[in-house]
């Protein structure tokens, strides 16, 4: 009996702290990354086909999350990362992306051009991007071949996110647990739709 409610507090301070974190990234994500994630792109960006499975928009949100989860875990290492470096250039390393099929003859081109493309639209998206960001995104797709190594700790967190969060779309597909601005996508959808677009 007693290892029971004692295994019931620690699940119950469990889901305490993991809804602390979503709510917690939730906000950096609104605080740092507004006007990405209110953007044009972002809703276009869940309506392409990504890693087979997903989209564009859910594996950006997959690697937002992750990279996040990094930083505040090497925090508590009295590891200290720029989160507004590591926001805006997670949310917007693959907006290159967009329009894959019009805009690259060959895989190999999309695999080659989207780093520059995306910098190319964090650029429009943001009044002043984070000094770190445009590094972040040319080099997010180390470790794979032909990238450049990240050259700041924010771009290796946000590689590394890259790599997990890619694995996790072709395994789940499209099942994301929402933190925040799936809903904002959701809302801004809703509000297209009832000013008939
Ligand atoms: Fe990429
Ligand atoms: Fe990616």
């Amino acid at each position: 009996m007693m290892a029971s409610s004692a295994a019931k507090a620690v699940r119950k301070r469990l889901r305490e702290l993991h809804d602390k974190q979503k709510e917690k990234i939730r906000n950096d994500l609104e605080r740092y990354g507004g006007e990405i994630l209110h953007s044009d792109e972002m809703e276009q960006a869940y309506r392409q086909t990504h890693h087979t499975r997903s989209t564009v928009g859910e594996h950006t949100q997959r690697v937002a999350e992750k990279s996040l989860a990094i930083c505040y875990a090497l925090n508590k290492l009295h590891v200290r990362t720029d989160i507004q470096a590591v926001v805006a250039g997670s949310l917007c390393h693959d907006l290159g992306i967009l329009g894959r099929d019009e805009k690259y003859e060959t895989n190999q081109d999309c695999y080659r051009q989207h780093p520059s493309d995306s910098v190319e639209v964090a650029r429009r998206l943001m009044a002043s991007l984070p000094e770190k960001t445009p590094d972040i995104i040319e080099r997010h797709m180390w470790p794979s071949a032909r990238s450049k190594r990240p050259n700041s700790l924010e771009g290796v967190v946000v590689s590394l996110a890259d790599k997990a969060a890619a694995a996790e779309d072709f395994i789940r597909g499209s099942r994301v647990k929402p933190v925040g601005f799936r809903e904002t996508i959701r809302n801004i959808r809703k509000q297209n739709s009832h000013g008939g677009k």
